[in-house]
C-alpha cells in the first residue's frame, strides 16, 4: 500500500479544490482503492470535506499557535474548524523561499506533535550540496533533523531534493535508493519521495526499496493525472 500526497502549493481555488476532493474521493470509493491519499490545499480552500477514511486533508502550513497576533498566518483554531489534524512541515519552499529556519521548523514540529497532528516532515538538499558528494548530502539532511523527534508516532518523512522540485528533473533511481536506504536504516518511519514525480514515473519510484509513497506537486494538480497516479500505484 502506497502513500500518495498532493501538495497544491499556491494553486486551485475553493471551487476547484472542492471539485478535486470530491473526484478523488469518488475515485477511491468506486475503485475500492486502499492507498492512503493526502491532499494539501491552500489554507483559503480548507473546508469540512466529507471523505473516506483513507483520504485525508492537511494544511500546507500553520503557525505554532492556537491563535494570536501573527499577521498572515493561521493557527489551530482555524484548523480545528475543519477538523484538520495533518500538516506539512519543513517543505523546501518554506525553508528556501520563505526563509524558515531549522529552529522555527523544530518549534513548529514540537507544537504540532504535542497536539498529536500527523506530520509530513520534508528534508532534502540543494543542488550545490548534492554536487559536493554523498557524505555532504547526508550531513546536510541530518542537520534538517535538528530538534526533530524522529520517534514521533504520527510522523511520515518525505525526501525531496530541492533540485528536483518543480524542475522536471527527477532524481535517478540510484539517487533515491541510496538516500532512502540510508535514512531508513536510521529512522523507522514511512518515507516518501518527492521532486518531479509524474504519471509516467510514479510506479517505478514507489516500487523502489525504501520508498513508501510519493509527495507530488505539479503533476498532481490536474485531477485526471492525479487519479492516474493513484491508479498506477494502487496495488503496490
Ligand atoms: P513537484 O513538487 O512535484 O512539482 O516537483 C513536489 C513538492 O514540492 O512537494
Amino acid at each position: 500500500m502506497s502513500i500518495i500526497a498532493s501538495n497544491f502549493k499556491t494553486n486551485h481555488t475553493r471551487e476547484s479544490t472542492s471539485f478535486f476532493v470530491k473526484e478523488v474521493n469518488d475515485f477511491l470509493v468506486s475503485n475500492k482503492i486502499s492507498d492512503d491519499v493526502y491532499i494539501f490545499p491552500t489554507s483559503t480552500s480548507l473546508d469540512s470535506f466529507d471523505t473516506v477514511s483513507n483520504l485525508t486533508m492537511g494544511a500546507q502550513n500553520a503557525y505554532a499557535t492556537v491563535k494570536g497576533s501573527f499577521t498572515g498566518e493561521i493557527g489551530t483554531e482555524q484548523l480545528d474548524e475543519f477538523g484538520i489534524k495533518t500538516i506539512l512541515i519543513g517543505h523546501s519552499e518554506r525553508r528556501h523561499v520563505l526563509g524558515e529556519s531549522q529552529e522555527e521548523i523544530a518549534k513548529k514540529f514540537a507544537f504540532y506533535k504535542e497536539l498529536g497532528y500527523k506530520i509530513i516532515y520534508c528534508i532534502g538538499e540543494p543542488l550545490e550540496v548534492k554536487e559536493s558528494g554523498l557524505e555532504q548530502t547526508l550531513e546536510y539532511i541530518y542537520e534538517q533533523f535538528a530538534g526533530i523527534d524522529t520517534n514521533y508516532e504520527n510522523l511520515i518523512l518525505a525526501y525531496e531534493p530541492v533540485w528536483a522540485i518543480g524542475t522536471g528533473v527527477t532524481a535517478t533511481n540510484d539517487d533515491i535508493r541510496i538516500i532512502h536506504s540510508t535514512l531508513k536504516s536510521q529512522i523507522d518511519k514511512p518515507l516518501l519521495y518527492g521532486g518531479s514525480v509524474k504519471v509516467a514515473n510514479v510506479r517505478e519510484i514507489c516500487e523502489l526499496d525504501g520508498v513508501d509513497g510519493a509527495l507530488i506537486g505539479t503533476a498532481s494538480w490536474n485531477i485526471e493525472d492525479f487519479k492516474q497516479i493513484i491508479e498506477n500505484t494502487k496495488d503496490l
